[in-house]
Formats: structure tokens, C-alpha cells, sequence
């Protein structure tokens, strides 16, 4: 783990030091509550603050906001983030599933310069493993870095928890109750299609929360087979309506992926709960009354709430304080209750994923709940 002087942290020929603050990649529930506690927590230490508007983009074109505490008064409880963000641009450090990218060296010096040019002394980067890569990047240029990993999917392996998941798996824990009144009233079988792109813990999480009667991962193959049957067996059981939590990064053959025009650096997901509808159609034909509802980006969007809000505060503590330590090139992480920093180059190796030991995992299967395996 690299250190610089503590001693020079704070002050810079007399000069109050500026931090730079920037999100990237997919918004979350959380956000502004890292943004308004890294300043909160670091005017009183000595720090001022700019804000970078959507992510990189915003370093290279030097478009920011100066983060005073009024401008993060207020903001904790917001969803979305005050200083906008992208996925996409020139800084993409990620190109599709797990490939990460080589950020252009003529990029990557412009972000040197203009970290210099506005003297930042250096940035707190808050983003899922795509941004902490480009930010890993970075560093090897010499700019001092703190990493605050972002994912909804809460599947960055080198963290236990990251803020917005709660969030998500409320809204579709919600959803997925609503769902029943519904299902029931006209003996129907739903599929509820969360958020998660390689890793279930949205779709496991709330199907144990919101009693689904199945849910199906992205780990773990698909049979539908075994699904037809559940749900056969099910019916002569008497119960006439099924609820189906559904990843939408089901391995399904064919699964529906889409890019729309260049706006997105990673192909758009969506649709795995219709095609498994069509694909139990075709196989039994008019034994079941299905719908299926995408939850989509309502899981992402909206309100924190209290454990994501306290958690994003923990996050953004945390990485004011390690900055004051001096450290440098280093990610804040969760672990086991408590906040530590990990290497950044090592802080995004590999995902994390549901196992067939998880302990929901195996909670869901000794509650009579079908999960893929
Ligand atoms: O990776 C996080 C995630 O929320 C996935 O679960 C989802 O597939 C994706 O982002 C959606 O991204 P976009 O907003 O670019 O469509």
C-alpha cells in the first residue's frame, strides 16, 4: 500500500489542498451521501473540494462544481448524484463483461494535466470495477487516488457490501409483493426480472425477502425443464400461482442483449423474463397464465434508504480519513463490519458471486424454494 507524507497532506506552499470528487459508470442509490460526507467530514480537516460532472468526462474537459459544505447540505437523502455521470467516453475502463480497458496514454496524460493545471492535490474516484480500473490507470500517471467502490449488483469481490444494494433489494422485495396479491387473485405465474448482470444477490436477496417461489441466477445453468416441473408439481399441490425472481443475466440461449447507438459501453441486458416466458410456452403450451414485469432501473433509481444512507457515509468517511493518512492508490472496503483499504489494483480482481454455500443460498432451498443450480 503506497503512503505519502502525512505531514504535507493538508497544506501545499500554505495553500489550502483541493481534492477532486468524481462518480463514473451506472448511478445508485447512495451516491450524493459519499459526495456530501467526504466534504463534510474533510472542510473541517483543512480540504476544499471540486466535483467532477459526469464522471471522467468531467476531469478531461474541466467541468466541475466547487463542492462547498453548502452545496452538500441537504443532498444525503437524494438519489441520483448531484455531479451527473457516464458510462461511457473516453475514460471507459471497462469494454463488456469483465474485459477491462487500456485507457488511451494521450487520455490519460490530459487527466494528469488538467489535476495539475487545477491544482487538485489529488481525487477521490467513486465507481464499480470498470472505474476503479481506470483509476488504477491513473495512479501509474502519478495522481493520487482514492478508490469508493459502486455497484447496485454488490458484486465487487474485495468488499463485502456496497451501498444502493440494500436499496434495490427493497424496491424489488416491494415489487415482488405486490406481485402476490395479484398472482393469486388470477392463478397466474409471474416472472420479476431484478437487476444483476453476472451475480443474483439482487434476485436472491429479495426473492428470499419477497417469498418468491423460485429464483433463478446468472451463476448457475438453467433447466427449464426442472422449472416446468416445480411448477407442475406446485399446481397439484393446489397452489395455483407462482412467483418467479428472475437475474436478468439468466444463462439463457439467446438471451435478448442489445446495444442502443454507442450510448452505452456495455451491452444493455433486459428481457430475460419474456423470453423465458415464451421458452415455457413453447414447452407447455397453455398449462400456465404467465406475465412478466422488468423491474429495471426503478431498482436503481429513487430515495436511499437507512442502511444504504449510513453505509455510503461510512464509505465517504472512510476515504477522507485514509486520504488524511496519506494514503494513496487504494480502495475503501467493507469488511466484516468494519472499513479497511485494500490495494486498487488488487481491489477489483474478480467477482463476487452467489455459490451454492451462500448461506440465502441454502436458506432458499431448505424453505422449498426451486433455485437453479
Ligand atoms: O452493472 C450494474 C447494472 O445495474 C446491471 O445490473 C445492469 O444490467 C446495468 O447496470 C444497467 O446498465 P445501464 O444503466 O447502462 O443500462
Amino acid at each position: 500500500m503506497a503512503h505519502i507524507d502525512r505531514a504535507a497532506a493538508r497544506c501545499y506552499g500554505g495553500c489550502m489542498k483541493r481534492i477532486g470528487i468524481l462518480n463514473s459508470g451506472g448511478d445508485c442509490a447512495g451516491l450524493n451521501a459519499v459526495i456530501a460526507s467526504v466534504v463534510k467530514c474533510g472542510v473541517p480537516m483543512g480540504y476544499g473540494f471540486v466535483g467532477f460532472e459526469h464522471g471522467w468526462e468531467g476531469l478531461l474537459d474541466s467541468t466541475y462544481l466547487d463542492l462547498s459544505l453548502d452545496r452538500v447540505r441537504g443532498i444525503s437523502h437524494l438519489g441520483g448524484t448531484i455531479l451527473r455521470t457516464a458510462n461511457k467516453g473516453r475514460f471507459a475502463g471497462k469494454v463488456g463483461s469483465g474485459d477491462k480497458n487500456a485507457i488511451d496514454p494521450d487520455v490519460l496524460k490530459l487527466a494528469r494535466r488538467n489535476v495539475d493545471e487545477l491544482e487538485l492535490d489529488g481525487l477521490i474516484v467513486i465507481g464499480g470495477d470498470g472505474t476503479i480500473s481506470a483509476a488504477a490507470q491513473l495512479a501509474a500517471y502519478g495522481v493520487r487516488l482514492i478508490g469508493v467502490p459502486k455497484t447496485v449488483d454488490n458484486d465487487i469481490a474485495s468488499t463485502d457490501i456496497t451501498f444502493g444494494f440494500s436499496t434495490a433489494v427493497q424496491v424489488a422485495t416491494d415489487a415482488l409483493d405486490k406481485i402476490h396479491t395479484t398472482a393469486a387473485s388470477q392463478d397466474r405465474t409471474f416472472f420479476v426480472e431484478c437487476m444483476g448482470r453476472h451475480a443474483g444477490w439482487i434476485t436472491l436477496y429479495a426473492g428470499l425477502a419477497g417469498n418468491a417461489n423460485a429464483i433463478l441466477l446468472p451463476e448457475f445453468d438453467f433447466d427449464a425443464d426442472e422449472l416446468i416441473n416445480f411448477l407442475r408439481i406446485r399446481r397439484q399441490a393446489g397452489k395455483m400461482s407462482a412467483i418467479i425472481a428472475v437475474s436478468e443475466g439468466l444463462r439463457l440461449q439467446n438471451q435478448l442483449t442489445r446495444r442502443i447507438g454507442l450510448s452505452s459501453s456495455e451491452m444493455i441486458l433486459g428481457g430475460a423474463s419474456e423470453k423465458l416466458m415464451h421458452l415455457i410456452e413453447e414447452q407447455a403450451p397453455g398449462e400456465f397464465e404467465m406475465r412478466n414485469v422488468v423491474l429495471g432501473h426503478t431498482q436503481r433509481g429513487g430515495t436511499p434508504n437507512s442502511q444504504d444512507r449510513i453505509l455510503a457515509k461510512r464509505y465517504g468517511i472512510e476515504a477522507m480519513l485514509a486520504y488524511d493518512r496519506g494514503e494513496t492508490d487504494v480502495m475503501v472496503a467493507a469488511r466484516n463490519n468494519d472499513m479497511v483499504t485494500v490495494a486498487i489494483e488488487k481491489a477489483i480482481k474478480g467477482i463476487k458471486c452467489v455459490r451454492h454455500d451462500t448461506f440465502e443460498y441454502r436458506a432458499a432451498t431448505h424453505l422449498g424454494i426451486y433455485v437453479n443450480s
